[in-house]
């Protein structure tokens, strides 16, 4: 069963097709403006329109064309529109729609004025996330209102023949009491779909993708030893077999302590046989002198990375033949934040393997592009990755590069990887590591007095880092007992040296991100 989801762009576009695969449906999500043809590819069971920032009342509103709208309303299909879909699918029929002084945005209580399939099992008055400001404000005849806020006269509507719908909030944001619920509604009792879809078929989908894609030749994939680049190098040895499969690992002097040794030997053990680890440290740091821009070292950092593994790509042709295809472990929150997720989103940062691009010559090949981490991280339990990886924190491409606030230099890298050993070591000791998001320390560019033994000290200050969170797109900071946050600040001045001073950071993703820069 195939959920197609037309993107207008909006902020939470995306996870309605996370909702829907929770859900057990296969969820595609595509432009707004896709052709007919394609559309009808898809072979749709039910349409959900996202929401959206332009207004309809604009000039020039983004629209399907009109045969693409004309098909996924009289396809007797089920379509549910959300926000600017709904204000777009009631304006379809004729509803007229008004731009108010003031907007409802947040929380609003939503009334349900007549019983209807949607709402089935949920209370007549609930909370639900509202943004926006147009609004429609009278129906046409076809159209039944089926739900107000103080704000909203028409907060929910169906057509009366019809199984189309319309939610001026957004149910797939968790602010939205039932909002999962009333999702399961459209398509389990509105659309009478069954659920078939899991992370199985997600798999299998992927593998034969894989094949389909990278057959030709060998694939390459740089990894990382986490668990999105493992879980594509996993599809990739289920698709082509161990022979066609090239991991490279590239130390950039940029990780962890031992992190090329252990994630080179858990690769091993998954049955990987060409694992390639390639020292590159040296022109990593060369490379990063005097750079302190955040997004300048994020490109610096991408650039050489592709660079050396272009470089390793030529090396690897001459001895195993040709290769086609580059397998990357990217994930939808890398895109979203990188500004590439489709019309519409604004870059935040240049995550790391999208800012990268692709090896000249190699297509292209990122199976986790729609996924977010958790479910990267359930299928990676499919596949059998060890439960290590798969707990382990999200570790950035950059890596230290972008915990060292200002100039990257050897020195003090080794002094912020001496501290993230300790933060990570106290963290597991205390049982904390589970239940955190991540916990890093990140080196300022700050010094600051202090006073070690009898003498006066004047040394770097490390920020902590630790953040409780769903899928890294929102995050708050972790509520730390202050006994554990104590004994890591002890053991990071007296062990780290260099370091008199240690601040917890108390801000949570917005306003702030949960890396430094
Ligand atoms: P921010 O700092 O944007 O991070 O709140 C959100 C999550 O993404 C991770 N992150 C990256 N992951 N390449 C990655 O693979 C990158 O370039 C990158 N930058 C940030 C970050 O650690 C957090 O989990």
């Amino acid at each position: 069963m195939t959920v197609v989801i037309l993107d207008f762009g909006g902020q939470y576009a995306h996870l309605i097709s996370r909702r829907v695969r929770e859900l057990g449906f296969r969820a595609e999500t595509v432009p707004y403006d896709i052709s007919l043809g394609e559309l009808e590819a898809f072979r749709a069971d039910a349409y959900i329109l996202s929401g959206g920032p332009s207004s309809l009342l604009s000039p020039d509103p983004p629209m399907p064309s009109a045969e693409a709208l004309q098909r996924i309303v009289g396809s007797g299909k089920p379509v549910l529109g959300i926000c600017y879909g709904h204000q777009l699918l009631a304006s379809f029929f004729g509803a007229r729609l008004e731009r108010r002084e003031a907007g409802e945005y947040g929380p609003s209580t939503f009334r349900l004025l007549r019983p209807d399939p949607l709402f089935e099992g949920l209370p007549r008055e609930f909370r639900v996330w509202m943004s926006h400001r147009d609004s429609v404000s009278q129906l046409p005849e076809s159209l039944v209102a089926l739900g107000e806020t103080g704000y909203s006269p028409v907060a929910a509507f169906r057509h009366r023949r019809l199984k189309v719908y319309g939610l001026q909030f957004h149910p797939e944001v968790r602010h939205t009491e039932h909002g999962y619920e009333i999702l399961g509604n459209f398509l389990r009792r509105v659309s009478s779909l069954a659920p078939d879809w899991s992370v199985d078929d997600y798999l299998e989908e992927r593998v034969a993708e894989a094949r389909r894609r990278c057959g030709g030749g060998n694939a390459l994939i740089a990894v990382s030893g986490g668990v999105d680049s493992t879980t594509v190098a996993l599809i990739l040895l289920k698709a082509l077999g161990r022979e066609r499969v090239h991991l490279v690992f590239i130390d950039t002097g940029l990780l962890r302590e031992g992190e090329a040794e252990r994630a080179a030997s858990t690769l091993r053990r998954l049955g990987f046989s060409h694992v390639h680890v390639v020292d590159a440290g040296e022109t990593f740091l060369e490379r990063l002198r005097g750079v302190t821009d955040p997004e300048e070292k994020r490109r610096v950092v991408a650039e050489t990375f592709l660079e050396v593994l272009s470089r390793e790509k030529v090396e690897l042709e001459k001895r195993y033949g040709k290769f086609t295809c580059l397998a990357q472990g990217t994930i939808y929150p890398d895109r979203i934040e990188t500004g590439k997720a489709g019309r519409g989103s604004v870059k935040i940062k240049s995550h790391h393997n999208v800012a990268m691009g692709s090896v000249e010559g190699l297509e292209l090949f990122e199976p986790l592009r729609d996924l977010y981490k958790d479910e990267v991280r359930r299928l990676a339990l499919r596949l059998g990755v060890p439960g290590e990886v798969v707990e382990r924190h999200p570790f950035p491409g950059p890596g230290l590069a972008i915990r060292v606030v200002g100039e990257v230099t050897a020195e003090k890298l080794a002094l912020l990887r001496k501290a993230t050993r300790i933060v990570e070591e106290e963290f597991k000791r205390a049982g904390l590591y589970g239940h955190v998001w991540q916990a890093f320390p990140v080196l300022l560019p700050a010094r600051s007095v202090g006073v070690k033994g009898d003498s006066r000290s004047y040394e770097y200050v490390l920020a902590l880092r630790a953040v409780v969170s769903e899928d890294g797109m929102t995050a708050s900071f972790a509520r730390l007992p202050w006994g554990f946050l104590e004994r890591l600040a002890g053991r990071l001045v007296n062990e780290v040296e260099g370091v008199n001073r240690v601040l917890y950071d108390i801000t949570d993703k917005p306003p702030a991100t949960i890396e430094y820069e």
